[in-house]
């Protein structure tokens, strides 16, 4: 491969003003106790700041001593692990209708009515102090990158926070194969032939109209080599396709950026968003990609030029697109994109299963099991809070 390596990627950045799902990096502080999904936040890294004063960890045997409120999904074995290390107070945001998405001081008094000292999060807003200053001795965050916690304040007030990488990668890669199939075999046109009684649509079969090249046998380029990358790229080489991967930190990946574009029949995104990588498919990379390649982003819309996609669909020289993911989280009713027939678009649900739910619960309980015993959880964001 051509390109140079550097040893550690760029921190994810958060640009634009957004309304933010479990996944999103996109992420600010509501307003106290707010019931809103909450609009966009400042670029912030979770990497942690300057050590503060070290955690109040004691190895025990903890069930009988602590107290832990689980506001995110929680399921499965994790939830059996946790509740063998303390008594849990099981409250998912997910279940509540509006959704609830609490900040750092309705938190802080939830916490202090159940007399919790464990506090495992997925979605709550956590950039204000107060739940910095409650004895915590764990702060879990059901997500790969927790930017919805302070987490410069908590290493500060010596708490540890654990983090879940790679909890979804699994489902995104479900979907951008699903969205892969829908966009090359015209699913959603097919299907809606038969619901509105089309079968026969202006003088023709369907057999006329909805023919394709079978992926079998096509190229698929995977641009960003993680843990979403790595999980599509076994999918893809198990339908049959030969994969590309572009990605510069990892040093098994196949293909520059360029040889990537030029030669898939699929290009599907997959990295995060950092200076680097914000608006890197534009009209220039549209343009190198081959007549009727169908381009997937599953990873998040500021990856690519949103009118440079338009533009490269209304030529033709696009097959089609299939995304998860638009700018603010919405995309009007009017746009360009959603009156294309050769465009699928989900509202970013890519990460949305049971399964996610139940891999986070089990990397947060180990790692907080680990914690209590005296341990260096692998999944340890801080761990300078460790004596
Ligand atoms: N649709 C959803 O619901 C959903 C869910 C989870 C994650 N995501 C998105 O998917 C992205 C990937 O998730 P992941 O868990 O695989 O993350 P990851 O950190 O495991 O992998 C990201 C990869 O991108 C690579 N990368 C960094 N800069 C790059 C560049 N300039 N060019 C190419 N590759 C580069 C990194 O080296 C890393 O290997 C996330 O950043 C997120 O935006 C979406």
């Amino acid at each position: 491969m051509a390109h140079g390596r550097v040893a550690r990627p760029p921190a994810p950045i958060t640009p634009g003003a957004t309304a933010a799902g479990p996944d999103s990096t996109e992420v600010a502080a509501p307003t106290a106790g707010s019931t809103q999904l909450p609009d966009s936040g400042p670029a912030r890294s979770w990497l942690p700041g300057a050590p503060g004063r070290r955690a109040r960890l004691a190895p025990v045997n903890a069930a009988a001593s602590h107290r832990a409120l689980v506001t995110a999904p929680f399921r499965g074995e994790g939830l059996t692990t946790l509740r063998g290390l303390a008594h849990v107070v099981l409250d998912p945001w997910i279940d509540q209708h509006p959704v609830r998405l609490l900040d750092s001081d309705a938190m802080a008094a939830m916490v202090r009515e159940h007399d919790a000292d464990i506090l495992v999060v997925e979605s709550d807003f956590l950039n204000g102090p107060a739940i910095y200053d409650l004895p915590l001795v764990a702060l879990g965050v059901c997500r790969g990158d927790p930017n919805n916690v302070d987490v410069a304040r908590a290493t500060e007030r010596g708490i540890p926070v654990l983090r879940a990488p790679g909890r979804n990668a699994d489902a995104v890669a479900e979907l951008a194969v699903a969205l892969m199939f829908a966009v090359n075999r015209r699913l959603v046109p097919a299907d809606r032939d038969v619901h509105e009684g089309q079968t026969y649509r202006d003088g023709s079969i369907p057999y006329q109209r909805y023919r394709a090249w079978q992926l079998a046998g096509q190229t698929a380029g995977i641009v960003g080599y993680g843990a979403v990358g790595r999980a599509l790229a076994w999918r893809l080489t198990g339908l049959g396709m030969t994969v590309l991967s572009h990605d510069p930190y990892a040093p098994d990946a196949t293909s520059t950026l360029d040889e990537l574009l030029a030669a898939s029949d699929v290009i599907s995104m997959h990295a995060p968003v950092t200076p680097e990588t914000t608006d890197m498919i534009g009209a220039d990379q549209f343009a190198r990609m081959k007549p009727g390649a169908v381009y997937l982003n599953t990873a998040r819309a500021y990856l690519h030029d949103d009118d440079a996609l338009v533009g490269a669909l209304a030529s033709g020289h696009l097959g089609g697109a299939g995304l998860d993911h638009f700018r603010k989280e919405h995309l009007a009713p009017d746009h360009p994109l959603c009156s294309m027939d050769n465009v699928v678009l989900t509202p970013h649900i890519g990460g949305a299963t049971y399964d996610t739910e139940a891999n986070h619960s089990k990397q947060i309980a180990d790692g907080i099991a680990t914690l209590l015993a005296g341990g260096r959880p692998d999944n340890l964001v801080n761990p300078e809070v460790l004596p």
